[in-house]
């Protein structure tokens, strides 16, 4: 099947949940269903997995792949920062682990239509949630130059954001996503590049677009909570500020007693795995269990 992403560190994530068949288990980014499809695998009986993403698109796709599960899966269309709400809704007390896959998929950064690459004249897009208000084209031809700027050295860690800033500004309207990519190119000095030129604006502009920051934080904030004594939280990121604030996230966390960090060095890919799957190149993976509250009260679900 095209668009099918080749799941990240698939094997370590499933050692270090460690799937009991009868528990029930998260996947917060499921994609087109990589690492869900084999956790639904690894269930049985009264196991459960609740498989969210905010992408219409590759819901529809990981519920064909996952439709041999039967009732075992639920799939739901929203944020992972509402995963509170979300177990709520569905009537469970605590889950036994949660992976978190950040980042884009194979399907989104392949299809040009989506506007998430620069390898293409897509339109100036980017929504993850294709129902979501704001498209890159808003920030890239209307946002003021200083803003925009700002907008690249933070989010996409640019050196040359204000070179790339001026550039986009004088040449609006920018027309598409090849358009994007040669104005961004021509603002850069040339030199020895690893990276194509328009790789940080468009991480910059996607962050932003999808407000991922802010939903990895809220998420962070709250996915512990859901999680019943001695499960796994396993998040895999892709790019340093991601990074950043899931290891600040578990630091803080195990510092009030609520996480043990379990990952003391991060996990990265294998040089097999690299090589079969070069996307896979960024990934680091830390992982963290949840303690049992402090003041002696159990989870409701062992409780009961
Ligand atoms: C790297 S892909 C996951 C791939 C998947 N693990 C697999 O192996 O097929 C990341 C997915 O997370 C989703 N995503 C990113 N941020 C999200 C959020 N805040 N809420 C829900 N889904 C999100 C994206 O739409 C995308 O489908």
């Amino acid at each position: 099947m095209t668009g099918l992403h080749t799941p990240v560190l698939l094997n370590e994530v499933l050692d270090w949940l460690q799937i009991k068949p009868d528990g029930t288990y998260v996947d917060a980014t499921t994609g087109t269903g990589g690492h869900a499809v084999e956790i639904a695998r690894r269930l049985r009986g009264g196991g459960l997995l609740v498989a969210i993403d905010r992408d219409a698109q590759a819901l529809e796709i990981a519920r064909g792949r996952l439709e041999e599960f039967g009732e075992r899966v639920t799939l739901v269309y929203d944020n992972f920062s509402h995963i509170a709400e979300i177990a709520e809704r569905l009537r469970i007390q605590s889950v036994d682990g949660i992976v978190a896959d950040l980042g884009v998929s194979s399907l989104q950064l392949d299809s040009i239509e989506r506007g998430f690459s620069f390898r293409g004249a897509g339109p100036l897009d980017m929504r993850m949630d294709t129902g979501a208000a704001d498209k890159a084209a808003e920030i890239v031809n209307r946002w003021p130059e200083r803003e925009l700027a700002n907008l690249l050295y933070h989010y996409g860690e640019e050196r040359d954001s204000r070179r790339i800033a001026r550039n986009i500004v004088r040449s609006r309207p920018i027309r598409d996503t090849e358009h994007l990519a040669t104005v961004v190119a021509g603002a850069q000095k040339r030199g020895r590049q690893k990276l194509h030129p328009a790789t940080k604006t468009f991480l910059a502009l996607r962050i932003a677009v999808n407000r991922e920051l802010e939903e990895l934080e809220q998420f962070l904030d709250r996915a512990p909570a859901t999680i019943s004594s001695g499960g796994r939280m396993v998040v895999l990121s892709y790019h340093s500020l991601e990074d950043r604030r899931v290891k600040q996230a578990f630091r803080r966390l195990a510092q009030q007693g609520v996480l043990k960090v379990l990952t003391k060095k991060v996990i990265e890919p294998g040089a097999a795995e690299l090589a079969a799957n070069p996307r896979s190149r960024s990934a680091k993976m830390r992982v963290a269990e949840r303690r049992a509250p402090a003041n002696g009260t159990r989870d409701m679900r062992e409780a009961s």
